[in-house]
């Protein structure tokens, strides 16, 4: 399995004294040296956390993977042509939230959806959905064209109890083989960190798995690469 490391908080953390450091760009080379299979940023309507520019830089030195996590508006599908990430997720977005808070209403845009997806297809940009672990969201997602899903594990991370979490992990586990069978690559994310990733190592339809705040915030403790390969040692064999 591998990991995909999401840098939003460097820009968070940057952006708290608008100077130029931590820079994510120097978080995304530091990620793929201590093992991240790709690189993940959210360029919110509000740029909040990570910018225009630091989407730019990104694309010119990543060397992996570029996943630009992004809401359905025609501003970020333009932006997506011209700077061209390996691959584009798509996510629901509210100006209010803190952080994305469930799937993408695939039902509700479905029918946009298959336009937006398309161009972005035509110029080889890899797309995904982010959605619930639930059969008809998948259907939809191969329907309209998506190559990928992202399976939201907000829900798993939040459990408490052993049998809740068994729940949403057998939720996770039919989704994950559904979209396989449907032909959709899988990745998963969404609040997983060091106490929730183990029981993801058998989780073999899922291919990637994608992490932020968990990984930011405890390299601000021991160091990026630590907090990096903590993750890679529950996740590889
Ligand atoms: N996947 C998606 C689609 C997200 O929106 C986020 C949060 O930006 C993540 C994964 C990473 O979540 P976390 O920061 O909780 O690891």
């Amino acid at each position: 399995m591998r990991l995909a490391v999401n840098i939003d908080h460097i820009a968070t953390l940057r952006n708290a004294r608008n100077e130029g450091h931590p820079d994510p760009v120097d978080a995304a080379i530091l990620a793929e040296q201590s093992g991240a299979a790709g690189i993940v940023c959210h360029l919110r309507e509000d740029r909040r956390h990570i910018k225009d520019n630091d989407l730019e830089r990104l694309r010119e030195t990543i060397q992996t993977k570029l996943d630009l996590e992004m809401a359905m508006t025609g501003e970020m599908q333009s932006i997506a042509l011209r700077v061209k990430p390996d691959l584009v997720t798509l996510v629901p977005e509210k100006r209010e939230e803190l952080t994305t808070e469930g799937g993408f209403a695939i039902h509700t845009h479905f029918k946009r959806l298959t336009e937006f997806i398309k161009p972005l297809r035509d110029q080889e940009i890899g797309v995904s959905i982010f959605i619930e672990p639930e059969d008809d969201a998948i259907e939809l997602a191969a329907e309209a064209g998506a190559n990928l899903v992202e399976l939201h594990t907000g829900p798993y991370s939040l459990c408490t109890g052993d049998e809740e979490k068994e729940y949403e992990l057998q939720r996770i586990r039919t989704a994950a083989r559904i979209a396989r069978e449907a032909g959709l690559s899988v990745v998963a994310g969404h609040g997983l960190s060091i106490l929730n990733i183990a029981p993801f190592r058998e989780l073999h339809d899922i291919e990637e798995v994608s992490i932020g705040h968990a990984i930011i915030s405890r390299a601000v403790l021991v160091g990026l690469p630590v907090a990096i390969q903590e993750i890679l040692d529950r996740i590889t064999r």
